[in-house]
């Protein structure tokens, strides 16, 4: 299989970007992860480019033509999807309109319930029965462009905030991967 080159955006722990490494390792899986780019300098994920000798940038997003950097980046690496996993910066208009259905994000709900940020905290005040994750192409509005895949599990008493994040990052690490093989299988 003639795997394509994808692209891993993170801000922070980077743990659904580990598990892409990881699972880019199986033969049969579409994608390598040939290059990460983190808007944090201190960004922990940064340590899973390091280990695994993938190219990665930092950006300075307080710089105007930062995203150019970014594109000349994945022209070089011929870059043909963008994994989004915990970046937390908006991503420009025009960026977008360049990669259209190509940029995929991973939130932490059952979308279109609870978009944006601290979805756990509302998804408790709200005593939801159920939530979960979404992986999803990115469209110009936050968090509402078309979904790949969709998991869920029902909430008990004792879920907290930390509870919540462990069983709904479980559940991504699964739907992540499921996505992009989806997505491939009918390209
Ligand atoms: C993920 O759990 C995802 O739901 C959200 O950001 C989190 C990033 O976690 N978009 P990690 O950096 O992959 O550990």
């Amino acid at each position: 299989m003639v795997k394509k080159n994808a692209c891993v955006f993170i801000s922070g722990r980077g743990s659904n970007l580990n598990n892409l490494i990881i699972k880019s390792r199986e033969y049969n899986f579409p994608i390598n992860i040939s290059l990460i780019v983190s808007n944090k300098a201190e960004a922990l994920g940064i340590v899973y480019a390091k280990k695994n000798n993938i190219p990665y940038l930092i950006v300075d997003t307080k710089k105007r033509y930062f995203e150019n950097l970014i594109l000349k980046k994945m022209k070089k690496y011929k870059i043909s999807l963008i994994c989004l996993a915990g970046y937390m910066r908006i991503i420009s208009k025009s960026f977008i309109f360049n990669f259209k259905n190509k940029i995929i994000n991973v939130h932490p709900s059952l979308l279109p319930k609870f978009k944006g940020l601290n979805t756990y905290k509302r998804v408790l005040k709200n005593k939801e029965i159920k939530t979960g994750c979404t992986v999803h192409y990115v469209n110009e509005k936050l968090d509402s462009g078309n979904k790949i895949i969709q998991r869920g599990f029902f909430l008990n008493n004792q879920d907290d905030i930390e509870i919540l994040k462990k069983k709904t990052q479980k559940l991504e690490y699964k739907a992540f991967p499921e996505a992009i093989i989806k997505i491939y299988r009918y390209n």
